[in-house]
């Protein structure tokens, strides 16, 4: 346990590496079509594990993954009517995660269950609580993008990368690296437009110029073709704004009459003890073309051109992390005052990790 007495770290001083994410938010950690009624499986917040539970009747329900017998996973065990039962002796714990049966104990003797998590189900996805359960009915779910607005069809992706979440907040909100994208998108350079700030968010809004006529054809079929002009710098209408609103991201871009054409909205939900791996959450709505199933014929190409720029991220942000570990800590030299305040609206609001020589977490159950 922390000594009270001690002054708590600063932590704009942090290293914004060892900053976990704050666990009194609403965090996604399934798809809700994976997750069949009869079913468990099991996920993890950090250093939590935790296992989903679709009951033969009623909602999902979030349990630590952890027998409080012997610390098998109760992912493992079997749904019977409304209780999970871990597959090792058979204890079954019901939602409220008391255990309600040992099969060779008497009804009288039963041990102490497992932690419960708030749990909910919105956008077709599965929302755990993982901090503190009293705050979680003051705490609304995310805005999730237009998931539920026919006018768009929306795609659903969870990539695994090998990095801390911050550093895939930076990569978002910094549109300067559109270099590394030069393949796939062609020569397009980002103009900083403005920002916008406040409570627990911070937005960056920005407009691109292509320099030579190669607008990719996932581009073209949404955004319709821009007009070229051979050899010239041409403007690119449509704004970009990106904003972090702590915990979440998102991503919009509206056309030059400010209708809008594309929102994505993300989260980065760290899923190993050690905070050097994290599953993102993603839904990415992209406004109906007027001409009806077009979407449809143009969604594959879309997903491949989308895939393959996320790649490009990936491989750098997994060689961030590895040149922190490297070197031992965080050598960020930043020079872009919108990431300078991004890093600081994650020191602030997230939760500088305790230093201990051993990350092994002591549970404590009832015996
Ligand atoms: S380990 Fe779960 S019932 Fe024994
Ligand atoms: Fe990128």
């Amino acid at each position: 346990m922390p000594d009270p007495t001690n002054s708590s770290p600063d932590p704009l001083k942090t290293d914004l590496r060892r900053v976990d994410i704050n666990p009194d938010f609403w965090y996604p950690l399934a798809w809700s079509k994976d997750l069949k009624r009869g079913k468990t499986i099991g996920c993890r917040f950090g250093r939590h594990p935790i296992a989903l539970v679709r009951p033969a009747e009623g909602s999902v329900f979030a349990l630590e993954d952890r027998c409080a017998h012997r610390q098998v996973p109760l992912s493992l065990g079997k749904v019977s009517g409304e209780a999970v039962q871990c597959c090792y002796h058979g204890w079954a714990y019901g939602r409220s995660g008391r255990c309600i049966d040992v099969p060779y104990l008497g009804k009288g003797k039963l041990p102490n269950g497992v932690r419960t998590y708030p749990c909910r189900e919105a956008g077709g996805m599965i929302f755990v609580f993982p901090g503190d359960a009293a705050k979680a009915d003051s705490i609304p779910l995310p805005s999730l993008a237009q998931v539920d607005n026919p006018a768009f069809k929306t795609r659903h992706f969870s990539p695994v990368v090998k990095c801390h979440y911050t550093f895939m907040h930076e990569n978002l909100m910094d549109m300067n690296h559109q270099f590394l994208h030069r393949r796939q998108m062609g020569q397009i350079k980002a103009r900083f437009l403005g920002q916008d700030a406040g409570e627990g968010f911070i937005e960056a809004r920005y407009s691109f110029a292509r320099s030579g006529n190669q607008q990719p054809l996932a581009e073209r079929l949404i955004f319709g073709k821009h007009h070229d002009d051979p050899g010239r710098e041409q403007p690119v209408e449509e704004i970009v704004s990106i904003r972090t609103t702590y915990p979440y991201q998102s991503l919009k871009i509206h056309d030059k009459d400010g209708d809008l054409i594309m929102e994505l909205f993300s989260v980065y939900v760290p899923n190993s003890a050690d905070g050097a791996s994290t599953q993102t959450f993603g839904l990415l709505s992209v406004l109906r073309p007027k001409t009806p199933f077009l979407i449809d014929v143009i969604w594959p190409a879309l997903g491949i051109f989308t895939n393959r720029i996320f790649e490009e991220d990936r491989e750098i942000m997994e060689l961030e992390q590895a040149a922190w570990r490297d070197l031992g800590g965080d050598h960020n030299v930043e020079v872009f005052p919108i990431v300078r305040k991004l890093r600081d609206l994650l020191k602030v609001e997230g939760i500088v990790r305790e230093q201990t020589a051993d990350p092994v977490v002591v549970w404590e159950h009832g015996s």
